[in-house]
């Protein structure tokens, strides 16, 4: 979800301005989402590197996440939607933690999707927590190395029980991963887009969707080893 900030700047706003009319888009979105089917989603709203911003814009965006889970854990409970939050969630707040076990606790039962929150999240923390729990394993002959494989591993993940992803998108024209899922995102699409995220809307998720469908998933194959003979 990018594009705050320059999306406040163009209006002569503050950074924060763009955060809080972020939270309208990532609220359009997850309804759109879910409306359409996906069964997970997973939005990128804080990243263990930026802790490194502007010490007013972390606070500002701190207390957004606080309001925000607030404002519309009802809602999304009513629409039956479950939602985790993955990261390192030690460094938040006592404000903020009780918020986001309520917010986990309330909606945990929800079936229709998955909403995953990735607040002070990192894909290299998380492939090093897999490893050091791993690693903790061995040492105590609960498992052998040679037993380690893709499945093992990504059960230590922060979306172990979760699919890898099938779409990545990535609003506000930069077109790099910056630290997310960098285990799980080894086989997904990538979708770049140049919307700023608060100007994200139905006419962007469409259209991410629709180029999703277009693309054919080899997962290293030849084409005509995918293809469907009769079918195009
Ligand atoms: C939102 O966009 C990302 C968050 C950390 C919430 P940015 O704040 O990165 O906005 P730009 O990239 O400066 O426009
Ligand atoms: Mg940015």
């Amino acid at each position: 979800m990018d594009g705050n900030g320059r999306w406040a700047k163009k209006r002569l706003m503050p950074r924060s301005y763009g955060h809080r009319k972020g939270v309208d888009s990532t609220r359009l979105a997850v309804e759109f989402f879910a409306r359409a089917g996906i069964k997970h989603l997973t939005l990128f709203a804080f990243s263990s590197e930026n802790w490194n911003r502007p010490a007013e814009e972390v606070s500002s965006l701190m207390e957004l996440l606080v309001q925000s889970l607030r404002q519309y854990t009802a809602e999304l409970h009513e629409k039956r939607i479950r939602i985790r939050f993955i990261g390192d969630r030690s460094s938040f707040s006592a404000d903020l933690q009780q918020q986001i076990q309520h917010t986990e606790n309330e909606t945990g039962a929800n079936r229709n999707m998955v909403l995953n929150i990735a607040a002070n999240y990192g894909g290299r923390w998380d492939i090093l927590n897999a490893s050091r729990r791993l690693a903790q394993q061995v040492q105590a002959g609960a498992i052998d190395p040679a037993d380690i494989d893709d499945r093992l591993f990504a059960d230590g993940l922060s979306l172990g029980d979760c699919p890898d992803p099938d779409l990545f998108i990535r609003t506000g024209g930069e077109q790099r991963v910056s630290n997310f899922l960098l285990w799980q995102l080894a086989y997904t699409e990538f979708y770049f887009c140049e919307t700023l995220w608060p100007d994200f809307a139905e006419p962007d998720m469409t259209a991410a969707l629709a180029e999703y469908s277009k693309r054919q998933r080899r997962y290293g194959k030849t084409a005509s080893q995918i293809e469907i003979p009769g079918q195009c």
